[in-house]
């Protein structure tokens, strides 16, 4: 049994997100209360050509523990190979195999999601990665490759068989990318179908979420991706949730400026790719996806869409308190502007 899940404990993950879920983000997000961390996925190949970038995606430090970092590809002896490289230059806590990529690029290589149409080359993958390395592995899955064929409780009984130790499922088939809703009766299915612990994953934004999925599924851990972009919080807010049943007070416009510098200033030392003007540039809708929790958030986007320093971010933020006051004036009047998670995908 993976620690995290001991003595009931009930996990919530930060999900593994391409673009996203960088070192400095995780290190955010687990201060706010993440359990468990994944990687952005990484090509099984790219490690094994010791591809500077790879081994940046894969790159945490001990406080973020525990760690899995995310592999995709679809020959299992090489990503078993690929998987020893990481733990011998890092020793992470677990390897987590993606079967639920549903980008082309890795799909059409036989990799990510397309491994739920091959359940014996999926488990001929799964088999020789846990096989090969001397830490848990783990995999994540979509509930199967589209409406007609959702496989989900079979694929994660195959998993189950090869001695994957946790599977987490995101609620969508491949087909519908990230529209429409997570299908929880299916996560439902397969947390009653397998032993081992079944994370469930899709459209959770809070705490109350968190409690109805733990209420009315056996899932044992739920993960949380784009609600986090928005609003990294969530996490602690979850655990306030859990805990009293009440809700936590959000965090403030203050606390939530605080972070976007934060998250600025972690990211430049960081960067393999150039300065502060391209590190900024580069972090542009990672800002805007904080906006999607902040009043008047519309106002901050059309600003980032341009922004290239640490000095025009704090001219932005002290210029949003100016704005608000106006845009609170037109909020009385009845004009009001929604954010939703699948806005926060397409950023
Ligand atoms: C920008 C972005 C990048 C993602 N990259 C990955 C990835 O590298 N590996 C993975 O397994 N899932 C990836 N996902 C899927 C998420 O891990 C998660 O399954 C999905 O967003 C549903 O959870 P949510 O509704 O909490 O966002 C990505 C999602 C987004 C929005």
């Amino acid at each position: 049994m993976l620690p995290w899940f001991q003595n009931d404990a009930f996990p919530i993950y930060l999900a593994p997100m391409a673009g996203v879920t960088d070192m400095v983000f995780r290190s955010l997000c687990k201060e706010l209360g993440a359990d468990v961390v994944v990687t952005e996925f990484v090509s099984a190949e790219g490690i094994m050509q010791r591809d500077d970038r790879t081994r940046h995606y894969t790159d945490f430090d001990d406080a973020q523990r525990p760690l899995g970092v995310q592999l995709f590809g679809a020959d299992g002896i090489r990503m078993g190979e690929a998987a020893r490289k990481i733990i011998d230059w890092k020793q992470p806590d677990f390897i987590d195999i993606n079967f639920g990529c549903p980008v082309n690029k890795v799909v059409s290589k036989n990799g990510g999601s397309s491994l739920l149409k091959d359940c014996p080359l999926l488990t001929s993958v799964a088999r020789d990665v846990v096989k090969s390395v001397p830490i848990p592995v783990t995999a994540k899955m979509r509930i199967g490759w589209d409406a007609q064929t959702i496989n989900a409780v079979t694929v994660a009984k195959l998993l189950e068989d090869t001695g994957i130790q946790a599977i987490t499922v995101h609620g969508r088939t491949r087909a519908q990318g990230y529209s429409g809703l997570a299908d929880w009766d299916v996560i439902a299915q397969v947390a009653d179908a397998v032993k081992i612990p079944v994370i469930g994953n899709g459209d959770i934004c809070s705490g109350a979420d968190v409690e109805v999925r733990r209420a009315q599924t056996n899932v044992r851990g739920v993960m949380i991706g784009r609600a986090a972009m928005a609003n990294p919080w969530v996490f602690q807010e979850a655990k306030h949730y859990l805990k009293t049943g009440k809700h936590a007070e959000p965090a403030t416009i203050e606390q939530r400026f605080a972070l976007m510098r934060r998250h600025c200033e972690m990211a430049i030392p960081r960067s393999t790719r150039g300065g502060e003007f391209e590190v900024i540039r580069s972090m542009r809708s990672r800002l805007m996806s904080y906006t999607r929790s902040i009043p008047a958030g519309k106002y901050l986007r059309g600003r980032f869409t341009h922004i290239g320093s640490l000095m025009e971010l704090d001219d932005i933020l002290a210029d949003y308190y100016v704005h608000r006051e106006s845009h609170m004036a037109r909020q009385e009047n009845g004009d009001h502007e929604e954010a939703s998670l699948s806005e926060i995908a397409d950023d």
